[in-house]
Protein backbone atom coordinates (compact mmCIF):
# COMPACT_ATOMS: atom_id res chain seq x y z
CA UNK A 1 0.00 0.00 0.00
CA UNK A 2 1.22 3.80 -0.86
CA UNK A 3 1.47 5.94 2.35
CA UNK A 4 -1.32 7.86 2.53
CA UNK A 5 0.33 10.71 4.23
CA UNK A 6 2.43 11.93 1.38
CA UNK A 7 0.31 12.97 -1.96
CA UNK A 8 0.64 11.47 -5.09
CA UNK A 9 0.72 14.23 -6.76
CA UNK A 10 3.73 16.15 -5.14
CA UNK A 11 5.98 13.12 -4.82
CA UNK A 12 5.78 12.41 -8.27
CA UNK A 13 6.39 16.11 -9.38
CA UNK A 14 9.33 16.28 -6.76
CA UNK A 15 10.78 13.52 -8.79
CA UNK A 16 10.54 14.64 -11.93
CA UNK A 17 12.48 17.73 -11.03
CA UNK A 18 14.86 15.75 -9.67
CA UNK A 19 15.59 13.83 -12.60
CA UNK A 20 14.70 17.38 -14.83
CA UNK A 21 17.59 18.84 -12.59
CA UNK A 22 19.89 15.06 -13.39
CA UNK A 23 18.92 15.73 -17.45
CA UNK A 24 20.47 19.44 -17.56
CA UNK A 25 23.25 18.58 -15.70
CA UNK A 26 24.21 15.55 -18.53
CA UNK A 27 23.43 17.87 -21.13
CA UNK A 28 25.54 20.65 -19.65
CA UNK A 29 28.15 18.15 -18.99
CA UNK A 30 27.72 16.75 -22.84
CA UNK A 31 27.86 20.11 -24.16
CA UNK A 32 30.99 20.89 -22.21
CA UNK A 33 32.97 18.14 -23.41
CA UNK A 34 32.24 18.30 -27.14
CA UNK A 35 34.01 21.49 -26.96
CA UNK A 36 37.95 23.15 -26.39
CA UNK A 37 36.56 26.79 -25.71
CA UNK A 38 34.14 25.75 -22.78
CA UNK A 39 35.40 25.80 -18.64
CA UNK A 40 33.93 22.15 -17.58
CA UNK A 41 34.83 22.50 -14.46
CA UNK A 42 32.99 25.78 -13.58
CA UNK A 43 29.49 24.87 -15.19
CA UNK A 44 30.25 21.24 -14.23
CA UNK A 45 30.11 22.78 -10.38
CA UNK A 46 27.49 24.89 -11.01
CA UNK A 47 25.08 22.55 -12.22
CA UNK A 48 26.07 19.69 -9.99
CA UNK A 49 25.61 22.06 -7.09
CA UNK A 50 21.66 22.58 -8.64
CA UNK A 51 21.64 18.85 -9.03
CA UNK A 52 22.44 18.15 -5.63
CA UNK A 53 20.08 21.03 -4.15
CA UNK A 54 17.20 19.88 -5.95
CA UNK A 55 17.66 16.18 -5.20
CA UNK A 56 18.24 17.12 -1.08
CA UNK A 57 14.73 19.00 -1.60
CA UNK A 58 13.07 15.64 -3.12
CA UNK A 59 14.58 13.77 -0.37
CA UNK A 60 13.12 16.30 1.98
CA UNK A 61 9.69 16.91 0.65
CA UNK A 62 9.15 13.03 0.35
CA UNK A 63 9.68 12.81 4.18
CA UNK A 64 7.25 15.59 4.56
CA UNK A 65 2.81 15.23 5.12
CA UNK A 66 0.66 16.21 2.12
CA UNK A 67 0.16 19.75 3.03
CA UNK A 68 3.32 20.69 4.07
CA UNK A 69 4.25 18.96 0.90
CA UNK A 70 2.90 21.22 -1.53
CA UNK A 71 3.99 24.40 0.12
CA UNK A 72 7.29 23.27 0.08
CA UNK A 73 7.32 22.29 -3.45
CA UNK A 74 5.83 25.67 -5.11
CA UNK A 75 7.22 27.47 -2.57
CA UNK A 76 10.95 26.38 -2.22
CA UNK A 77 11.49 23.92 -4.80
CA UNK A 78 9.80 25.17 -7.58
CA UNK A 79 12.08 28.18 -7.17
CA UNK A 80 15.15 26.71 -7.68
CA UNK A 81 13.66 24.70 -10.87
CA UNK A 82 13.14 27.88 -12.04
CA UNK A 83 16.52 29.12 -11.44
CA UNK A 84 18.06 26.76 -12.83
CA UNK A 85 16.49 26.69 -15.98
CA UNK A 86 17.67 30.69 -15.98
CA UNK A 87 21.12 29.35 -15.42
CA UNK A 88 20.64 26.90 -17.99
CA UNK A 89 19.80 29.25 -20.46
CA UNK A 90 22.63 31.62 -19.68
CA UNK A 91 24.89 29.16 -20.22
CA UNK A 92 24.15 28.95 -24.01
CA UNK A 93 24.01 32.58 -24.14
CA UNK A 94 26.99 33.15 -23.12
CA UNK A 95 28.99 30.48 -24.15
CA UNK A 96 27.55 30.98 -27.66
CA UNK A 97 26.54 27.62 -28.39
CA UNK A 98 24.09 27.98 -31.11
CA UNK A 99 23.59 24.62 -32.05
CA UNK A 100 21.25 23.03 -29.09
CA UNK A 101 17.98 24.11 -29.52
CA UNK A 102 16.59 26.84 -26.99
CA UNK A 103 16.30 25.65 -23.56
CA UNK A 104 13.12 26.87 -23.16
CA UNK A 105 11.51 24.19 -25.66
CA UNK A 106 13.49 21.62 -24.49
CA UNK A 107 12.32 22.33 -21.25
CA UNK A 108 8.23 22.62 -22.43
CA UNK A 109 9.71 19.36 -24.56
CA UNK A 110 10.44 17.94 -21.06
CA UNK A 111 7.67 18.93 -18.98
CA UNK A 112 5.55 17.65 -21.96
CA UNK A 113 6.55 14.60 -21.49
CA UNK A 114 6.09 14.27 -17.91
CA UNK A 115 2.69 15.71 -18.06
CA UNK A 116 1.86 12.64 -20.31
CA UNK A 117 3.63 10.09 -18.23
CA UNK A 118 1.30 11.82 -15.05
CA UNK A 119 -1.74 11.24 -16.88
CA UNK A 120 -0.75 7.86 -17.58
CA UNK A 121 0.62 7.12 -13.98
CA UNK A 122 -3.01 8.58 -12.00
CA UNK A 123 -5.20 6.68 -14.69
CA UNK A 124 -3.53 3.65 -12.78
CA UNK A 125 -3.64 4.63 -9.41
CA UNK A 126 -7.18 3.84 -8.56
CA UNK A 127 -6.32 0.35 -8.14
CA UNK A 128 -3.58 1.02 -5.75
CA UNK A 129 -4.93 4.11 -4.08
CA UNK A 130 -8.48 4.53 -2.93
CA UNK A 131 -9.61 8.19 -3.17
CA UNK A 132 -11.04 9.68 -0.29
CA UNK A 133 -15.18 8.65 -0.39
CA UNK A 134 -17.06 11.96 -0.99
CA UNK A 135 -18.64 13.85 1.99
CA UNK A 136 -19.68 10.97 4.81
CA UNK A 137 -18.10 8.24 2.80
CA UNK A 138 -20.56 8.29 -0.16
CA UNK A 139 -22.44 10.22 -2.31
CA UNK A 140 -25.36 10.98 -0.78
CA UNK A 141 -28.21 11.57 -3.42
CA UNK A 142 -31.68 10.56 -2.53
CA UNK A 143 -31.69 7.07 -1.82
CA UNK A 144 -29.60 4.73 -0.32
CA UNK A 145 -28.83 1.35 -0.26
CA UNK A 146 -28.00 -0.69 2.94
CA UNK A 147 -24.53 -1.13 1.83
CA UNK A 148 -23.76 2.91 1.34
CA UNK A 149 -26.02 3.37 4.76
CA UNK A 150 -23.53 1.15 7.02
CA UNK A 151 -20.60 2.30 4.81
CA UNK A 152 -21.45 5.62 5.92
CA UNK A 153 -21.41 4.55 9.48
CA UNK A 154 -18.14 2.84 8.76
CA UNK A 155 -16.86 5.84 7.44
CA UNK A 156 -17.78 7.98 10.69
CA UNK A 157 -15.98 5.12 13.09
CA UNK A 158 -13.11 5.18 11.39
CA UNK A 159 -12.42 7.81 8.87
CA UNK A 160 -12.56 7.91 5.40
CA UNK A 161 -8.92 7.87 5.48
CA UNK A 162 -6.22 5.79 6.72
CA UNK A 163 -2.60 7.04 7.53
CA UNK A 164 0.12 4.82 7.90
CA UNK A 165 1.59 4.16 11.23
CA UNK A 166 -1.76 5.56 12.76
CA UNK A 167 -5.29 3.82 14.23
CA UNK A 168 -7.74 4.73 11.45
CA UNK A 169 -9.96 7.03 13.56
CA UNK A 170 -13.11 8.88 12.56
CA UNK A 171 -15.40 11.81 13.72
CA UNK A 172 -17.16 9.28 16.27
CA UNK A 173 -14.13 8.67 17.97
CA UNK A 174 -14.89 5.00 18.82
CA UNK A 175 -11.33 3.27 17.85
CA UNK A 176 -10.00 5.84 20.66
CA UNK A 177 -11.29 3.32 22.95
CA UNK A 178 -12.87 0.26 21.65
CA UNK A 179 -11.46 -2.18 19.56
CA UNK A 180 -13.47 -4.26 17.10
CA UNK A 181 -11.67 -7.59 16.28
CA UNK A 182 -12.29 -11.37 17.65
CA UNK A 183 -9.12 -11.31 20.62
CA UNK A 184 -8.09 -7.53 20.31
CA UNK A 185 -8.14 -6.33 24.30
CA UNK A 186 -7.46 -3.44 25.21
CA UNK A 187 -8.50 -3.07 28.78
CA UNK A 188 -11.08 -0.52 29.80
CA UNK A 189 -13.54 -0.67 27.06
CA UNK A 190 -15.60 -3.22 25.66
CA UNK A 191 -14.49 -5.43 22.67
CA UNK A 192 -17.43 -4.58 19.85
CA UNK A 193 -16.71 -7.80 18.42
CA UNK A 194 -20.34 -9.69 18.17
CA UNK A 195 -21.65 -6.81 19.90
CA UNK A 196 -24.91 -7.31 17.87
CA UNK A 197 -25.39 -11.03 19.09
CA UNK A 198 -25.00 -9.72 22.92
CA UNK A 199 -27.60 -6.29 22.05
CA UNK A 200 -30.45 -8.97 22.18
CA UNK A 201 -29.34 -11.08 25.44
CA UNK A 202 -28.01 -8.12 27.08
CA UNK A 203 -31.88 -6.89 27.81
CA UNK A 204 -32.78 -9.74 29.29
CA UNK A 205 -30.21 -10.38 31.96
CA UNK A 206 -31.31 -9.31 35.54
CA UNK A 207 -28.48 -6.66 35.67
CA UNK A 208 -29.89 -5.00 32.71
CA UNK A 209 -33.30 -4.87 34.20
CA UNK A 210 -32.03 -4.01 37.69
CA UNK A 211 -28.63 -2.34 37.58
CA UNK A 212 -26.98 0.44 37.48
CA UNK A 213 -30.70 1.88 37.26
CA UNK A 214 -33.66 0.26 36.86
CA UNK A 215 -35.49 0.08 34.07
CA UNK A 216 -37.75 3.22 33.68
CA UNK A 217 -35.42 5.53 35.54
CA UNK A 218 -33.70 7.98 34.10
CA UNK A 219 -29.75 8.61 33.73
CA UNK A 220 -28.36 12.21 33.44
CA UNK A 221 -28.59 12.11 30.52
CA UNK A 222 -32.17 12.23 30.20
CA UNK A 223 -32.74 8.88 28.53
CA UNK A 224 -35.72 6.67 30.20
CA UNK A 225 -34.08 3.71 30.41
CA UNK A 226 -35.33 0.62 28.21
CA UNK A 227 -38.57 2.50 26.98
CA UNK A 228 -37.35 3.02 23.08
CA UNK A 229 -40.74 5.56 22.96
CA UNK A 230 -38.37 7.50 25.25
CA UNK A 231 -35.61 8.63 23.05
CA UNK A 232 -35.74 11.70 21.50
CA UNK A 233 -37.52 11.60 18.50
CA UNK A 234 -35.00 12.76 15.82
CA UNK A 235 -33.14 9.31 16.95
CA UNK A 236 -35.99 7.16 17.37
CA UNK A 237 -36.91 5.16 14.28
CA UNK A 238 -40.08 5.02 13.15
CA UNK A 239 -42.80 2.55 13.92
CA UNK A 240 -44.25 0.45 17.15
CA UNK A 241 -41.88 -1.78 18.21
CA UNK A 242 -40.73 -3.97 21.64
CA UNK A 243 -37.31 -2.70 23.31
CA UNK A 244 -35.13 -4.52 21.28
CA UNK A 245 -31.46 -4.63 20.58
CA UNK A 246 -31.07 -2.46 18.18
CA UNK A 247 -32.82 -0.54 21.34
CA UNK A 248 -29.65 -1.75 23.44
CA UNK A 249 -27.33 -0.27 21.29
CA UNK A 250 -28.61 3.01 20.67
CA UNK A 251 -28.96 3.02 24.82
CA UNK A 252 -25.63 2.51 24.57
CA UNK A 253 -24.39 5.18 22.44
CA UNK A 254 -26.84 7.65 23.75
CA UNK A 255 -26.72 7.15 27.28
CA UNK A 256 -23.94 5.25 28.49
CA UNK A 257 -24.58 5.31 32.09
CA UNK A 258 -27.98 3.55 31.67
CA UNK A 259 -26.27 0.11 31.21
CA UNK A 260 -22.36 -0.21 32.12
CA UNK A 261 -20.93 -3.39 31.24
CA UNK A 262 -19.68 -5.42 34.03
CA UNK A 263 -15.87 -4.60 34.86
CA UNK A 264 -16.04 -1.65 33.07
CA UNK A 265 -17.38 1.23 35.21
CA UNK A 266 -16.89 3.43 37.51
CA UNK A 267 -18.37 3.74 41.35
CA UNK A 268 -18.40 0.16 41.36
CA UNK A 269 -19.97 -0.08 38.01
CA UNK A 270 -22.78 2.55 38.19
CA UNK A 271 -21.13 5.06 36.16
CA UNK A 272 -19.93 4.37 32.34
CA UNK A 273 -16.64 6.48 31.28
CA UNK A 274 -18.29 6.45 27.35
CA UNK A 275 -18.84 10.27 26.43
CA UNK A 276 -22.54 10.35 25.29
CA UNK A 277 -22.45 10.39 21.60
CA UNK A 278 -25.01 12.92 20.21
CA UNK A 279 -23.34 15.28 22.45
CA UNK A 280 -20.37 17.05 22.65
CA UNK A 281 -17.54 16.90 21.95
CA UNK A 282 -18.58 13.90 19.71
CA UNK A 283 -21.70 15.29 18.71
CA UNK A 284 -23.04 12.71 16.28
CA UNK A 285 -25.98 13.89 14.25
CA UNK A 286 -29.42 11.74 14.19
CA UNK A 287 -28.81 9.99 10.93
CA UNK A 288 -25.09 9.54 12.02
CA UNK A 289 -26.28 7.62 14.80
CA UNK A 290 -28.38 5.76 13.24
CA UNK A 291 -25.30 5.40 10.28
CA UNK A 292 -22.69 3.80 12.84
CA UNK A 293 -25.80 1.39 14.32
CA UNK A 294 -26.75 -0.25 11.21
CA UNK A 295 -22.67 -0.62 10.95
CA UNK A 296 -22.59 -1.92 14.44
CA UNK A 297 -25.26 -4.39 13.21
CA UNK A 298 -23.78 -5.47 9.64
CA UNK A 299 -19.96 -5.57 10.64
CA UNK A 300 -19.73 -8.99 12.02
CA UNK A 301 -21.60 -10.95 8.87
CA UNK A 302 -19.31 -8.62 5.80
CA UNK A 303 -21.96 -8.57 2.90
CA UNK A 304 -24.83 -9.95 4.35
CA UNK A 305 -27.63 -7.06 5.49
CA UNK A 306 -30.36 -9.19 7.19
CA UNK A 307 -29.70 -8.09 11.36
CA UNK A 308 -30.01 -5.01 10.19
CA UNK A 309 -33.03 -3.66 11.62
CA UNK A 310 -32.44 0.19 11.36
CA UNK A 311 -34.48 1.73 8.44
CA UNK A 312 -32.58 3.51 5.91
CA UNK A 313 -32.80 7.15 6.04
CA UNK A 314 -35.75 8.85 3.78
CA UNK A 315 -34.22 10.81 0.64
CA UNK A 316 -34.92 14.11 2.13
CA UNK A 317 -33.36 13.27 5.65
CA UNK A 318 -30.05 12.33 3.34
CA UNK A 319 -30.59 15.44 1.29
CA UNK A 320 -30.72 17.87 4.42
CA UNK A 321 -27.32 16.02 5.52
CA UNK A 322 -25.91 16.72 2.37
CA UNK A 323 -26.79 21.09 3.26
CA UNK A 324 -25.47 20.38 6.43
CA UNK A 325 -21.99 19.21 5.91
CA UNK A 326 -18.97 21.33 4.76
CA UNK A 327 -17.58 17.78 5.05
CA UNK A 328 -14.09 17.55 4.09
CA UNK A 329 -12.90 18.60 7.74
CA UNK A 330 -13.81 15.51 9.37
CA UNK A 331 -12.79 13.20 6.86
CA UNK A 332 -9.21 14.34 6.99
CA UNK A 333 -6.52 12.50 8.84
CA UNK A 334 -6.30 13.95 12.16
CA UNK A 335 -3.16 15.96 12.39
CA UNK A 336 -2.20 19.14 14.24
CA UNK A 337 0.84 21.36 12.72
CA UNK A 338 0.50 23.99 16.14
CA UNK A 339 -0.64 27.02 14.59
CA UNK A 340 -3.88 25.90 15.95
CA UNK A 341 -5.12 27.51 19.69
CA UNK A 342 -4.18 24.56 22.26
CA UNK A 343 -7.90 23.76 22.99
CA UNK A 344 -8.32 22.82 19.76
CA UNK A 345 -5.20 20.61 19.53
CA UNK A 346 -6.55 18.57 22.68
CA UNK A 347 -9.87 18.69 21.28
CA UNK A 348 -8.77 17.13 17.71
CA UNK A 349 -6.24 14.47 19.61
CA UNK A 350 -9.40 13.40 21.64
CA UNK A 351 -7.55 13.55 24.92
CA UNK A 352 -10.84 15.12 26.51
CA UNK A 353 -12.24 11.81 26.18
CA UNK A 354 -10.61 10.13 28.83
CA UNK A 355 -8.78 12.86 31.12
CA UNK A 356 -9.79 15.59 33.14
CA UNK A 357 -7.94 18.62 32.01
CA UNK A 358 -8.13 22.05 33.93
CA UNK A 359 -8.97 24.90 31.80
CA UNK A 360 -10.33 22.52 28.75
CA UNK A 361 -14.19 23.36 28.87
CA UNK A 362 -15.83 19.84 28.26
CA UNK A 363 -12.94 17.79 29.27
CA UNK A 364 -14.51 15.26 31.94
CA UNK A 365 -13.03 12.35 30.35
CA UNK A 366 -12.80 9.04 33.44
CA UNK A 367 -10.62 6.68 31.38
CA UNK A 368 -7.21 8.27 32.17
CA UNK A 369 -6.03 10.15 35.15
CA UNK A 370 -7.04 13.88 36.13
CA UNK A 371 -4.33 15.57 34.05
CA UNK A 372 -2.39 17.61 37.24
CA UNK A 373 0.94 17.56 35.77
CA UNK A 374 2.48 20.27 37.45
CA UNK A 375 2.06 18.75 40.51
CA UNK A 376 1.75 15.10 39.47
CA UNK A 377 4.80 14.88 37.27
CA UNK A 378 6.68 15.24 40.12
CA UNK A 379 5.75 12.55 42.45
CA UNK A 380 5.85 9.98 39.21
CA UNK A 381 9.85 11.03 38.68
CA UNK A 382 10.26 10.12 42.19
CA UNK A 383 8.42 6.95 42.41
CA UNK A 384 11.05 4.05 42.61
CA UNK A 385 9.15 2.27 40.15
CA UNK A 386 9.42 4.90 37.55
CA UNK A 387 11.80 3.43 34.90
CA UNK A 388 11.47 6.30 32.20
CA UNK A 389 14.17 8.59 30.70
CA UNK A 390 12.70 11.50 31.97
CA UNK A 391 14.50 13.97 34.32
CA UNK A 392 12.64 16.70 34.57
CA UNK A 393 8.61 17.50 35.17
CA UNK A 394 8.48 18.44 31.53
CA UNK A 395 10.10 15.59 29.71
CA UNK A 396 7.91 13.39 31.93
CA UNK A 397 4.87 15.02 30.24
CA UNK A 398 6.29 14.76 27.17
CA UNK A 399 7.36 10.94 27.38
CA UNK A 400 3.70 10.02 28.71
CA UNK A 401 2.46 11.46 25.47
CA UNK A 402 4.52 10.03 23.18
CA UNK A 403 5.13 7.13 24.94
CA UNK A 404 2.53 6.04 27.83
CA UNK A 405 3.62 2.57 28.72
CA UNK A 406 6.73 4.07 29.88
CA UNK A 407 5.57 4.55 33.20
CA UNK A 408 2.02 3.34 33.89
CA UNK A 409 -0.17 5.69 36.41
CA UNK A 410 -1.13 4.03 39.79
CA UNK A 411 -4.73 5.09 40.50
CA UNK A 412 -5.29 5.87 44.14
CA UNK A 413 -9.25 5.69 43.77
CA UNK A 414 -9.68 2.02 43.07
CA UNK A 415 -6.51 0.63 44.54
CA UNK A 416 -4.90 -0.72 41.20
CA UNK A 417 -2.70 0.89 38.08
CA UNK A 418 -4.74 1.95 35.16
CA UNK A 419 -4.88 0.16 32.15
CA UNK A 420 -1.91 -0.09 30.07
CA UNK A 421 -2.22 -0.38 26.69
CA UNK A 422 -6.29 2.48 26.73
CA UNK A 423 -4.27 5.44 26.13
CA UNK A 424 -3.13 5.69 22.52
CA UNK A 425 0.15 5.17 21.32
CA UNK A 426 0.42 6.76 17.88
CA UNK A 427 0.43 10.49 19.04
CA UNK A 428 3.90 11.19 17.94
CA UNK A 429 2.18 10.49 14.16
CA UNK A 430 -0.20 13.25 14.96
CA UNK A 431 1.78 16.00 15.81
CA UNK A 432 4.07 18.42 14.25
CA UNK A 433 7.16 18.92 17.11
CA UNK A 434 5.85 22.21 17.29
CA UNK A 435 2.68 21.30 18.03
CA UNK A 436 4.23 18.61 20.14
CA UNK A 437 5.90 21.84 22.32
CA UNK A 438 2.91 23.73 22.61
CA UNK A 439 1.06 20.84 24.20
CA UNK A 440 3.62 19.86 26.33
CA UNK A 441 4.39 23.25 27.39
CA UNK A 442 0.43 23.74 28.39
CA UNK A 443 0.08 19.83 30.17
CA UNK A 444 3.23 19.99 31.94
CA UNK A 445 1.76 23.36 33.50
CA UNK A 446 -1.63 21.89 34.43
CA UNK A 447 -2.32 21.78 38.20
CA UNK A 448 -5.85 21.07 40.32
CA UNK A 449 -8.20 24.31 39.76
CA UNK A 450 -9.72 26.54 42.66
C1 LIG B 1 -13.59 7.37 25.86
C2 LIG B 1 -13.71 6.00 25.48
C3 LIG B 1 -14.89 5.56 24.62
C4 LIG B 1 -15.29 6.04 23.40
C5 LIG B 1 -14.68 7.20 22.61
C6 LIG B 1 -16.39 5.21 22.95
N1 LIG B 1 -16.67 4.27 23.89
FE1 LIG B 1 -18.12 2.80 23.79
N2 LIG B 1 -17.68 2.19 25.66
C7 LIG B 1 -16.65 2.68 26.45
C8 LIG B 1 -16.64 1.99 27.72
C9 LIG B 1 -15.67 2.24 28.86
C10 LIG B 1 -17.72 1.06 27.68
C11 LIG B 1 -18.13 0.08 28.78
C12 LIG B 1 -19.01 0.74 29.79
C13 LIG B 1 -20.42 0.86 29.31
O1 LIG B 1 -21.08 -0.16 29.15
O2 LIG B 1 -20.86 2.00 29.07
C14 LIG B 1 -18.36 1.22 26.36
C15 LIG B 1 -19.46 0.48 25.92
C16 LIG B 1 -19.95 0.51 24.63
C17 LIG B 1 -21.00 -0.36 24.12
C18 LIG B 1 -21.71 -1.48 24.89
C19 LIG B 1 -20.91 -2.74 24.66
C20 LIG B 1 -21.56 -3.99 25.14
O3 LIG B 1 -20.87 -5.01 25.10
O4 LIG B 1 -22.72 -3.97 25.55
C21 LIG B 1 -21.20 -0.03 22.81
C22 LIG B 1 -22.17 -0.65 21.83
C23 LIG B 1 -20.28 1.05 22.50
N3 LIG B 1 -19.54 1.35 23.63
C24 LIG B 1 -20.18 1.65 21.26
C25 LIG B 1 -19.37 2.77 21.00
C26 LIG B 1 -19.36 3.47 19.74
C27 LIG B 1 -20.16 3.06 18.51
C28 LIG B 1 -18.51 4.51 19.87
C29 LIG B 1 -18.17 5.59 18.84
C30 LIG B 1 -19.29 6.30 18.28
C31 LIG B 1 -17.96 4.47 21.21
N4 LIG B 1 -18.52 3.39 21.86
C32 LIG B 1 -17.04 5.38 21.73
C33 LIG B 1 -15.74 3.66 26.09
C34 LIG B 1 -15.79 4.43 24.93
C1 LIG C 1 -8.33 6.35 25.26
C2 LIG C 1 -8.03 7.10 26.45
C3 LIG C 1 -6.89 8.10 26.46
C4 LIG C 1 -6.67 9.13 25.57
C5 LIG C 1 -7.44 9.47 24.31
C6 LIG C 1 -5.54 9.88 26.09
N1 LIG C 1 -5.09 9.31 27.25
FE1 LIG C 1 -3.56 9.98 28.44
N2 LIG C 1 -3.76 8.37 29.64
C7 LIG C 1 -4.75 7.40 29.55
C8 LIG C 1 -4.57 6.40 30.59
C9 LIG C 1 -5.44 5.17 30.82
C10 LIG C 1 -3.43 6.81 31.34
C11 LIG C 1 -2.82 6.10 32.55
C12 LIG C 1 -2.01 4.91 32.16
C13 LIG C 1 -0.62 5.27 31.74
O1 LIG C 1 0.06 5.96 32.51
O2 LIG C 1 -0.22 4.89 30.64
C14 LIG C 1 -2.94 8.06 30.72
C15 LIG C 1 -1.84 8.80 31.16
C16 LIG C 1 -1.49 10.06 30.72
C17 LIG C 1 -0.47 10.92 31.29
C18 LIG C 1 0.34 10.64 32.54
C19 LIG C 1 -0.45 11.27 33.68
C20 LIG C 1 0.26 11.32 35.00
O3 LIG C 1 -0.29 11.98 35.87
O4 LIG C 1 1.32 10.74 35.16
C21 LIG C 1 -0.45 12.07 30.54
C22 LIG C 1 0.44 13.28 30.75
C23 LIG C 1 -1.43 11.92 29.49
N3 LIG C 1 -2.05 10.70 29.61
C24 LIG C 1 -1.68 12.89 28.52
C25 LIG C 1 -2.56 12.71 27.46
C26 LIG C 1 -2.71 13.66 26.39
C27 LIG C 1 -2.00 14.99 26.28
C28 LIG C 1 -3.63 13.12 25.53
C29 LIG C 1 -4.11 13.69 24.19
C30 LIG C 1 -3.05 13.96 23.26
C31 LIG C 1 -4.07 11.84 26.07
N4 LIG C 1 -3.39 11.64 27.24
C32 LIG C 1 -5.03 11.02 25.47
C33 LIG C 1 -5.76 7.36 28.61
C34 LIG C 1 -5.89 8.22 27.51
Amino acid sequence: MLPEQHDILWTFLTIMCSIFALYVFTNVIQVCRGRENVNTTKWGVVFGVFLLVVFSMTVHVMGLVQRDQMFFFFFRQLPVVLLLLLVWGYFFKSEDIESQSEPLIRAGYFFACVSILLAGYTNWLPQQRSDPPPVGGIELSGELTMEEFTEMGRVIVFGAKQVAGQKAIGKGQCPLCHTFDPGDNIGRCPNLFGVEERSHSRIKEDRYINDPIKIGETDSTGIVKGKAEEVPEEYRRSGPYAFSGEDYLRESLMCPSCYVVEGYGKAGDKVSPMPVIHKPPISLSPLELNAVLAWLQAKDTPGDFAKVSIPLPSPEDTAKKEEESSGEEEDRPVFVTGNEPIEEIINTLGCPLCHKIPGIPGAVGELGPALYEKVNSPKRLKDPNYKGKAKTAHEYTKESILNPSAYVVFNEEAGEPFPDGVMPQDFGQKLSVQALDKLVDFIANTEPEG
